[in-house]
C-alpha cells in the first residue's frame, strides 16, 4: 500500500523520485512483512525517511517506540540514530515481535534494538532506569496516545522529541461524524493533539503528510 503525502500525485511521485525513500533493504521488510501475513499498516516510505532525518537532526542515542509492527520503522528510526544508539520498541503481538527481530537482526541493528512484548504501557516502566531518552515514537493503539504522551512528558530530556504517527484519524479528527469503530479514537487523538499543543510541555506542531504526523520538543 502506497501512502501519499501530497494531493497531487504528481508531486509525490517527484518527491519519490528525487529522494528515494525505500531502498532494497526496506522493500524486503515489507515483502517480509507480507509473507508472514502481517497487515501493511508500516508507515508510509517518505514518513519512514522523515523518522531517520528527524532522528539524525536530534542528534537521538536512546529512542522509544510505541507499536513496532514488523520493524519498518524502527530501522527507519536506527538508520538516524547515533552509531551506538539503542531502540527500545514495544509491540502486543508475539508474532509481529518475531518478525521484527529478524528484520533488525537482517538490519544488522540486532545488538541495537530491544523488542519489548506485550500491552505498551505496562511494559514501559521496564526500561525507565534508562532514561531520560532523546525520542519517543508512538504508533499503536490510538486510544492509548494520551497516556504515551504523559510517559514522553515524564522520561524524555528537556530538547527530546515525542511524535504521533496517525494524529488526522484518516479524517476522522474533524469529522462531525466519525465511524463508529472511531468513536473512542477521536476524543483520546484530540485530547493528545491538544496536550501536545498547548499543554505547556512541548513546543509542538503538526507535519502535514499523508497521515499527519504530530511533534514536540520538550520544554520543560
Ligand atoms: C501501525 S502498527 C506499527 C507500525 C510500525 N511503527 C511501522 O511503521 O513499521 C501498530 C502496532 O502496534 C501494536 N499495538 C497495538 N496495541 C498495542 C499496545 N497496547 N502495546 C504495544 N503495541 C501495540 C500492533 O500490534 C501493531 O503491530
Amino acid at each position: 500500500m502506497e501512502k501519499s503525502f501530497a494531493a497531487d500525485p504528481l508531486l509525490f511521485d517527484y518527491v519519490a523520485e528525487t529522494f528515494v525513500p525505500e531502498d532494497a533493504t526496506l522493500k524486503d521488510i515489507r515483502a517480509r512483512m507480507q509473507a508472514a501475513h502481517l497487515p501493511a499498516i508500516q508507515v508510509g516510505a517518505l514518513d519512514g525517511l522523515h523518522l531517520e532525518v528527524l532522528a539524525r537532526a536530534c542528534g537521538v542515542r536512546k529512542a522509544v517506540e510505541v507499536g513496532t509492527l514488523g520493524g519498518y520503522s524502527g530501522v527507519c528510526l536506527l538508520r538516524g540514530m547515533a552509531a551506538d544508539g539503542v531502540l527500545h520498541t514495544f509491540e502486543l503481538d508475539p508474532k509481529h515481535a518475531e518478525v521484527a527481530r529478524e528484520t533488525f537482526r537482517r538490519a544488522g541493528f540486532g545488538d541495537r534494538a530491544v523488542v519489548h512484548v506485550g500491552p505498551a504501557r505496562e511494559q514501559l516502566a521496564g526500561i525507565e532506569p534508562h532514561g531520560p531518552f532523546d525520542l519517543v515514537f508512538i504508533d499503536a493503539d490510538k486510544t492509548g496516545y494520551p497516556g504515551y504522551l504523559t510517559w514522553a512528558e515524564q522520561h524524555l530530556r528537556v530538547g527530546g522529541v515525542v511524535l504521533g504517527d496517525n494524529a488526522f484519524l484518516w479524517g476522522s479528527i474533524v469529522k462531525p461524524l466519525p465511524p463508529p469503530e472511531d468513536a473512542e479514537k477521536v476524543p483520546a487523538m484530540r485530547a493528545f493533539n491538544e496536550r501536545l499543543a498547548r499543554g505547556g510541555r512541548f513546543r509542538a506542531t503538526m507535519l502535514p503528510t499523508g497521515e499527519g504526523l504530530a511533534m514536540g520538543v520538550k520544554v520543560r
